[in-house]
């Protein structure tokens, strides 16, 4: 299964499709509603909550189990504190930098997020043009809304394409053919979901597909009016990359027995280093947390590896990100570029990840905050609010440029990676 709902069916089915009426909602809403002043993720957050429904919220602010590991993906950053120098020439400063060889305006690529359209009405046509005014990657889920060729038509640089490990050799060929065809220039290969961590919140809303709707979630759609007319001006509510493409899914009522079936339980690094020859191009490894599976996936000669635990999505318990980061950085960071994701809701938290040593970072949760809150230029708010505190927080350790930050920035409590035993 996916980390995503329980699939089979359209996630929202409103009556009909009220296409050019409701198509400049998103001008609509930003005329009828005053504006608050948005200056953090948090503020994003809260207008994100105001206007998706609860099932959808809840769905992206969640993590697995107790949330442990979700809430200190962030929690860690704090304890990360900043070296404040002075009188140091601060002028024409840079966060320009490149991930797997591709310009970036800064180390902050669009985290593969599923459901990202229901989020937003083409929520990820939305975040992918997003990304491309800014000059980050975006990358798209295998389980997103909007299809590759969707994302492909409606923007004119290369995005990135996430894939779960199916069993399906001949989906997965298809896959990497249509990617391929849509101009990708890199796959990302998440490898921490054979199987499913549990988020409570979903089962108790009724998350799934289609949804099971009770009178209280209904009642909550009544009151999101903004959410629920961009949806009737789409036709994109289904899995646009697997419904009509995976065998024997013709139409959204077969898919829920698909994907029971579809995700490889009997994954290894064999199967890895096979997709990754059946891909042929730039491949990132996502899902990595531990030393020795670093190891693994730089001898298979990834482009790039992410120190990543799936947002707290996935093993409830296991170390934040960042608190990995360094140990991996020691064992592979001279072999394979080491990306960071989990936690990111600053720029300043970005800084950290730089200073420690990698060499991108990826946002899911803030990117997703300003679609829901915004649509597209709630992303591109989500972008400008991390680009600059990223930027003046750099200034204020006397950095100018983003490949300069190096640990020297940096007050790391004594034992923040822990020692365990
Ligand atoms: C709602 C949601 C859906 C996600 N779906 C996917 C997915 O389809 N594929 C994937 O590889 N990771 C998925 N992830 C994990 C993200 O790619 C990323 O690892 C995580 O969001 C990073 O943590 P952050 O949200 O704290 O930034 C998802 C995360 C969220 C929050």
């Amino acid at each position: 299964m996916s980390d995503q709902t329980p699939a089979g069916g359209p996630l929202f089915a409103p009556c009909g499709n009220l296409g050019e009426l409701v198509k400049d909602i998103d001008q609509l809403i930003q005329k009828v509603t005053v504006m608050p002043v948005i200056t953090t993720i948090a503020d994003l957050k809260r207008l994100h909550k105001r206007r998706t429904p609860k099932m959808f919220y809840d769905y992206a602010e969640s993590g697995s189990w107790t949330e442990q590991t979700f809430h200190e993906n962030t929690s860690d950053f704090d304890q990360i504190r900043l070296r404040q120098r002075v009188a140091v020439d601060m002028t024409n400063r840079t966060t320009k930098s490149q991930m797997i060889g591709q310009d970036v305006a800064m180390p902050v690529a669009l985290a593969p997020v599923g459901l990202t359209g229901m989020q937003c009405a083409d929520g990820e046509i939305k975040a992918a043009k997003a990304a491309e005014k800014f000059g980050v990657p975006f990358t798209l889920s295998t389980m997103s809304i909007c299809s590759i060729e969707d994302v492909a038509e409606n923007t004119t640089k290369p995005f990135w394409f996430q894939v779960y490990t199916l069993k399906d050799d001949d989906f997965m060929r298809r896959l990497f053919e249509r990617a391929r065809a849509a101009g990708c220039s890199a796959i990302v290969i998440t490898l921490d979901l054979q199987v499913m961590g549990q988020r409570h919140k979903d089962l108790k809303n009724g998350l799934s597909a289609p949804p099971k709707f009770t009178v209280a979630s209904m009642a909550d759609l009544a009151t999101k009016w903004s959410w629920g007319l961009q949806m009737l001006g789409t036709k994109r509510r289904f899995f646009g990359n697997i419904v009509g493409h995976a065998s024997g899914v013709s139409d959204p009522s077969s898919l829920a027995s698909w994907t029971a079936e579809a995700f490889d339980h009997a994954l290894d690094w064999k199967r890895v280093a096979t997709l990754m020859e059946m891909w042929g191009g730039k491949v990132i490894l996502k899902g990595i947390l531990d030393v020795e599976d670093a190891k693994m996936a730089a001898e298979l000669g990834a482009d790039a590896i992410i120190v990543s635990n799936h947002g707290g999505r996935q093993l409830d318990g296991a170390l934040s990100s960042i608190r990995m980061l360094p140990a991996i950085l020691d064992a592979v960071g001279d072999k394979v570029e080491v990306h960071m994701d989990g936690g990111i809701r600053s720029g300043q938290d970005v800084l950290k990840a730089m200073a420690l040593g990698a060499k991108g970072t990826y946002i899911g949760r803030a990117f997703v905050n300003g679609l829901g809150a915004m649509g597209e230029a709630g992303v591109t708010k989500a972008l400008e609010v991390i680009h600059k505190e990223l930027d003046t927080s750099m200034a204020l350790c006397g950095k100018r440029d983003i490949h300069d930050v190096d640990r020297d920035i940096l007050l790391v409590p004594k034992g923040f990676e822990g020692e365990w035993a």
